[in-house]
């Protein structure tokens, strides 16, 4: 289990939270009249406001025109609805990039990105920064007493379209940035190894961001330019949340993340502390038939980022997006199991981009809770179905997810794996990552996503996947679970630099060659389509290694190709724990009968036992509201176009029908057993 940070949801809500983005001021007061009764009828309790509303709300620079925000506040908390308030600074009005272009962002080959969508401004920009501080302080004043005020909702999707910016406001700050790091240019270059290709810097002044270059850029500058630019957002998040915390000291602030398997540029793991509640958007991809093990990757990360305290499930969609090459419609059943998928991960809160279905702009064709068509359709008695459920579950809120398993995830990794001028361009991180959590799923197993900055010693199974630059702080942690008796799995090009991508030196891997017991002398990346055989009979492709044992065991070893008769995958006994090596990219056959071996090994369990292939089986314990510590609650979700049949005892909190000893679910349907 990941180490409580006692963060709980701090909205004073009964239940569950439910809602998503209002944006009224896209509507006559008419059409909001109407909104806030169907929003009772939909069990809505909390919406956010404001987030896109600054040209409205400051038409002029300096004249400001509240009255319609006054309203809104004042109609929803009349109904009781509780209000996440933007602090309106997620798009710089025309006025002001008018007045100000050189608040603009700027991308790597020098385009400016201009004004007329959203998000144009560079985070690095003083003079953006003091705009917004004064628009984060005006309205944190306005509405500090404000009763529907519940949480303060900063920006929005920090870095969703510009996640770096290379303009002259970011060189400044980079270089701040850096010189804080580094303290003197000597170790910058040191850490840079700037004495490759005549890099070598004098002074700060001379450094720049990444910019475009004739050929690669210094590896290094790019990992810190990722970090810097990470860095960068947080700190203008931390600006705002100040301004926030000094004027309402309480109420809690958040800013919605995009934890999913898409999301590369923000290093989630290190903003979470800075967050009261974790706040997380996820939209599912159309073209991914597995869509809800995305899902539940993206959910079990946000709970990974939340330290394993319940989270807000800021944004989803309940049916098609507008921004896929081809949007895909959901399926009956799948709004209501997806909702609940995030909710069984750890949510306790479940909220939509948007309220209705907005009539004009860029997107108009994203769906809603209240689609164009109005409320005899589809979506809307989903809406409705979705309210009573979230309702009935109010008990579980509060409650946490248990894992015995750990996949370790990092940022910095993921960045460090996919720079240029490596051994292969077919390692990316995440297809890594996910081929081990996909195993899993399929087996009912829960695993906490969870950064090497954190302890493992609670994990009877560990999964480090590919992870490329490692501090020796991280490399210790996997060697001590290890060594305190779990089984650890490392797979290829993992431990190979330090956190300046510096190379361990003396073999690969690395930082892990103790641990595993192996040394790597060379890589031998494989070719598109070339595939090598095992003698155990799985086959391999991607990457191979030529691996001496120096204490491991083999498992299994190559075939065929200039490695035969060299191990694929390994084993060394490390305290009272095991350490596994596959040096190469197993096929299903492989990785799955490894994924077993590897479970046996552990002990670890799945939820239930037998859990039906698509079916979605997670716990979640205790909680505030229902029965206190000892509560327990089942997740059954149906992917499957067959009814589900899974061992359970107590009551279904959706039907409230007993299971006695099995729960069965409809076919792509759900259950919440409330466990006895
Ligand atoms: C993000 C944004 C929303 C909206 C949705 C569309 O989550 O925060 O404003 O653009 O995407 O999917």
């Amino acid at each position: 289990m990941t180490s409580p940070r006692t963060r709980p949801w701090p909205v004073d809500l009964e239940g569950l939270g439910y809602g998503g983005d209002y944006n009224p001021e896209q509507w006559p007061v008419q059409t909001q009249l109407e909104d806030v009764e169907l929003m009772q009828q939909a069990g809505v309790n909390i919406v956010s406001v404001g987030i896109f509303s600054w040209a409205m709300l400051e038409p002029r620079e300096g004249e400001y025109d509240f009255d319609w925000l006054d309203a809104v506040l004042d109609r929803l908390h009349a109904a009781g609805i509780r209000v996440a308030l933007a602090t309106a600074t997620a798009s710089p009005p025309p006025w002001l990039t008018r007045y100000h272009p050189e608040i603009l962002p700027e991308l790597a080959d020098g385009t400016v990105l201009g004004q007329g969508g959203r998000q144009a401004y560079s985070v690095s920009s003083p003079v953006f920064r003091d705009y917004a501080l004064r628009m984060t302080r005006t309205m944190a004043e306005r509405y500090a007493d404000h009763p529907a005020l519940a949480l303060w909702h900063v920006d929005n999707e920090l870095g969703c379209h510009v996640p770096h910016d290379f303009s002259q406001d970011a060189a400044v700050a980079f270089r701040r940035w850096l010189e804080a790091r580094y303290g003197t240019v000597e170790a910058l270059n040191a850490a840079w190894g700037t004495a490759f290709w005549s890099q070598r810097y004098d002074t700060f002044d001379e450094v720049l961001p990444p910019r475009t270059a004739p050929t690669y850029a210094n590896p290094t500058q790019q990992l810190d330019f990722a970090r810097y630019s990470s860095d960068e957002l947080l700190t203008h998040y931390r600006a705002l949340r100040d301004v926030l915390r000094e004027v309402t000291p309480q109420v809690p602030t958040t800013t919605n993340l995009m934890a999913s398997t898409g999301t590369k540029w923000m290093d989630y793991f290190s903003w979470a502390d800075d967050l009261d509640v974790v706040a997380n958007d996820h939209y599912t991809r159309a073209h991914d038939p597995a869509a809800h093990i995305e899902l539940a990757f993206s959910a079990d990360l946000t709970r990974g980022i939340a330290g394993g305290d319940p989270w807000i499930l800021m944004e989803h969609s309940t049916s098609a997006v507008n921004w896929q090459p081809r949007n895909r419609t959901k399926a009956p059943g799948e709004m209501l199991r997806h909702s609940l998928s995030h909710v069984a991960r750890g949510a306790d809160s479940v909220m939509f981009f948007q309220w209705r279905q907005s009539a004009a702009g860029a997107e108009k064709f994203h769906s809603a809770m209240l689609p164009h068509a109005g409320t005899d359709t589809d979506v809307w008695r989903n809406t409705l179905t979705l309210g009573q459920a979230l309702k009935a579950l109010a008990p579980v809120r509060g409650s946490r997810v248990q894992a015995d398993v750990a996949i370790l995830f990092d940022y910095p990794a993921w960045w460090g794996t996919e720079l240029d001028s490596h051994p292969s361009q077919d390692v990316t991180y995440v297809d890594q990552v996910t081929a081990w959590y996909r195993q899993l799923w399929h087996r009912g197993v829960t695993a906490d996503i969870v950064s090497p900055r954190e302890d493992l010693s609670s994990y009877r199974l560990v999964i480090v996947p590919t992870l490329y630059l490692v501090t020796d702080d991280g490399a210790a942690r996997v060697a001590a679970a290890a060594a305190a008796g779990a089984t650890v799995l490392v797979t290829y090009f993992s431990g190979i630099v330090d956190e300046h991508d510096r190379v361990r030196l003396g073999g690969y891997p690395g930082a892990f060659r103790e641990l595993l017991g192996v040394r790597t002398e060379e890589f031998y990346a494989l070719q598109a389509g070339e595939r090598l055989t095992l003698d155990d009979g799985a086959t391999a492709d991607l990457w191979s290694e030529k691996t001496h044992l120096v204490g491991a065991e083999a498992m299994s070893t190559y075939t065929d190709g200039l490695l035969a008769g060299w191990p694929a995958v390994t084993r060394h006994a490390v305290g009272t724990g095991h350490a596994w090596y596959v040096g190469t990219r197993l096929d299903e056959v492989g990785a799955s009968r490894l994924a077993d071996t590897l479970l046996l090994e552990s002990g670890v369990q799945p939820v239930v036992d037998a859990v039906p292939e698509g079916v979605e089986v997670v716990r979640r314990r205790g909680g505030e509201v229902g029965g206190g510590a000892d509560a327990s609650f089942l997740f059954v979700l149906n992917h499957t176009p067959e009814e589900a049949v899974v061992t359970a005892r107590g009551v279904d909190l959706l039907t409230g029908t007993a299971a006695d000893g099995e729960v069965r679910v409809a076919p792509h349907g759900v259950a919440v057993v409330q466990e006895s």
